[in-house]
């Protein structure tokens, strides 16, 4: 779909969309629209439900005196909120919806404009949301009729100084660029996307100045990475380890980057412990981690972000095969520290046990932000609608969860203690990668903690929250990217460089 801005003047074609207020209070648009059409708008309204609320639509087909325009649309505000961008955000969502709802292959919306406000933002922020509605994984329907597919190809907004709006836009389509990024490599199956080849999607981040290193098995065994190795030994298809830096500001290359981490297990199978048959193929997400991770880096360097970020997805599918890892083997990781594998299912914090080790070891950075489908167990405590937030650190935790709210990709934070971390110590070795069925996601995260060497860090437990069921306003069912939008505005809030 192409999203363009142009100077409000009155479309001749495709459908109009107008604001209207609570209590039908019409914007100044539809009045004109109302009067040109002898009072249609009136009419409609009374003649529905219709009122003004917000995010409620009416369609209106045909008006009178309208040229070739195919429908009058009514989008509620509710009472204006001039300056809410995700309200503005899930409108557009909303609209686009709406449109293709009704089959419509062309719109023209008119921003409504608030004194002292700013119109060219709002204009861009509708158009945003709208964009990330239109996405859709469909290249696998080869026999999907035209008109079984969303209908929308070119949307307009119609606002006072389009230049600044489309100026506006720029970076906010280059996030969802990114997003788009992920939702792709997340629904892609596990036949399609496995290490090497998530590893070679990477890659093609370097077009955007991302500097992109793949470590192979070998290299890890040299490293002694073998916690992350174990998991991969059962499968035919061989690990890898993404590292991508893009270093936007130059100013500061001596300083310490930032540092994301991605759980990229391309399936879990659960290995030796094998998962139920039901629901297993919702193990080819379990990669959401590690594509949020590319998915933020194409964003940062596609908007040119001026500051330095590590981004490392630890790629490996865990299977069962007579390779496989066996309950009760100890493996040693690349910390020194060993780990006695009571559960082949408890993979991915052995895959990023050893990639936060790596991480500091070498990069030494500001701090580690992680993202996994870690747990079940998440979801039985939040789920679908916050993802879990652990922390050893206040501040990282609290900008996080701003951020968070911001994009209404919501964080609820967790506990972590000594308490919890004595339940993964056992006699056989320094530690189990199991803790038992209580408190599991927080077992789960003290279990990455004693791979973190003191530095500031966060682990984001984001298995309720990768894959959705159901269509929200800006993000349709599947891939939701969760934690793209969330760590972009983090990262844009407190760590970029004028
Ligand atoms: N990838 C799963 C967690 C998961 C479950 C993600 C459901 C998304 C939806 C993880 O590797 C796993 O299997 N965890 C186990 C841990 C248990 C063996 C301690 C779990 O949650 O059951
Ligand atoms: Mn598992
Ligand atoms: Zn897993």
């Amino acid at each position: 779909m192409k999203i363009s801005f142009a100077a409000p003047r009155m479309p001749r074609s495709g459908t109009v969309v107008v604001a209207v207020m609570d209590g039908r209070k019409m914007s100044p648009h539809a009045i004109e629209i109302d009067k040109q059409s002898g009072g249609a708008i009136k009419r409609a309204m009374e003649a529905s439900r219709f009122t003004g609320k917000s995010d409620e639509t009416l369609m209106i087909p045909a008006p009178p005196n309208m040229g070739d325009v195919s429908r009058v649309m009514l989008i509620g505000v509710g009472k204006p909120r001039p300056g809410d961008r995700s309200v503005r955000q899930n409108r557009g969502g909303v609209i686009l919806a709406a449109l293709n709802g009704v089959g419509e292959q062309n719109a023209s919306f008119f921003v409504n404009a608030f004194k002292g406000k700013d119109t060219a933002l709002a204009a861009a922020d509708l158009a945003y949301g709208a964009r990330l509605r239109s996405y859709r994984f469909d290249k696998y329907r080869t026999k999907e009729k035209p008109e079984q597919k969303p209908s929308m190809k070119e949307l307009t907004l119609l606002v006072d100084g389009p230049k600044a709006a489309e100026k506006d836009f720029e970076p906010l389509d280059k996030i969802a660029e990114g997003v788009f990024f992920t939702r792709d490599l997340v629904s892609e199956p596990a036949n399609v996307i496995y290490p090497e080849s998530l590893a070679a999607e990477a890659k093609k981040l370097a077009s955007l100045g991302v500097e992109v290193e793949v470590l192979d098995e070998k290299q890890m065994k040299t490293l002694g990475m073998n916690m992350l190795l174990g998991v991969a030994q059962g499968s035919t298809r061989p690990a890898r380890l993404i590292v991508m830096q893009w270093k936007g500001n130059p100013r500061a290359k001596n300083k310490a980057p930032l540092a994301f981490l991605g759980k990229g297990v391309t399936f879990d199978t659960g290995g030796i412990s094998i998962k139920p048959a039901g629901g297993m193929e919702d193990m080819k997400w379990d990669m959401g981690g590690a594509g949020v991770v590319i998915g933020l880096m194409k964003a940062l360097a596609g908007r040119k972000a001026r500051v330095n970020v590590v981004g490392i997805a630890g790629c490996v599918e865990n299977m069962p095969s007579g390779a496989a890892q066996r309950p009760g083997d100890i493996v040693k990781s690349m910390s020194g520290q060993t780990v006695e594998v009571i559960n082949t299912d408890a993979e991915g914090r052995l895959v990023l046990g050893d990639a936060l080790w790596y991480c500091q070891d070498r990069f030494k950075p500001q701090f580690m932000i992680n993202l996994a489908t870690l747990t079940g167990a998440i979801i039985v405590a939040l789920g679908h609608d916050h993802a879990g937030l652990f922390a050893n650190n206040d501040q990282l935790a609290d900008r996080l969860t701003a951020a968070g709210k911001a994009v209404e990709e919501k964080l609820w934070r967790m506990p972590l203690g000594d308490g919890y971390d004595r339940m993964i110590d056992t006699d056989a070795a320094d530690m189990k990668n199991i803790g038992g069925r209580d408190a599991g996601s927080i077992t789960a995260a003290q279990f990455l903690q004693r791979f973190v060497n003191g530095m500031p860090w966060a682990h984001l437990d984001i298995a309720g929250t990768t894959w959705s069921k159901k269509d929200t306003a800006i993000v349709p069912k599947g891939a939701t990217a969760f934690g793209v939008r969330l760590l972009e505005r983090f990262v844009a809030d407190h760590y970029e460089g004028k």
